[in-house]
């Protein structure tokens, strides 16, 4: 566990880490600015979805770059580069990644279990 304070722990970052940081709140802005809209402010809601068109990287990428005409999900191809829809994609992924992690169990509790070696943890909130 890291008991710094917050600002000693931004000060510790690499310049590298501050550009990933920046390129993550970007990322978040053009989610918020030009798929909120129809995809609700929460990546997490957006990311716990029945995919239809595949949650890997590339399908991802593939959905952002040319859209589904016949479903009213606009082509994002002229909109944004290759790097920003990757970004994007990216983006998303993370979100897929912690709904995977913080499950919900039949009894609707979420669990969420942080594995270390040796030791399996689960929670198990007070709150559905
Ligand atoms: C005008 C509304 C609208 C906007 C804006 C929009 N989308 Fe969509 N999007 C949709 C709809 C509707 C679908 C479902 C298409 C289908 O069912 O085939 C969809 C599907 C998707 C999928 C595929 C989901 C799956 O189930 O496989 C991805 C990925 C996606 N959108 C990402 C984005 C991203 C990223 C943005 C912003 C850059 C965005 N969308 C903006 C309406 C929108």
């Amino acid at each position: 566990m890291n008991c710094k304070h917050k600002e000693s722990n931004s000060a510790d970052k690499s310049p590298l880490a501050k550009v990933k940081d920046s390129v993550e709140i970007a990322v978040s802005k053009q989610f918020e600015s030009f798929c909120s809209g129809c995809h609700g402010q929460q990546i997490a809601a957006f990311a716990d979805r029945k995919w239809k068109h595949g949650k890997e990287i590339s399908d991802i990428i593939s959905s952002i770059k040319t859209g589904y005409a016949d479903a009213e999900m606009p082509s994002f191809e002229a909109a944004f580069s290759e790097d920003e829809i990757k970004n994007i994609a990216v983006y998303i992924l993370k979100g897929i990644d912690n709904v995977d992690k913080y499950r919900k169990g039949p009894d609707g509790y979420i669990y969420a279990s942080v594995e270390k070696p040796g030791y399996v943890f689960r929670l198990k909130p007070l709150k559905k």
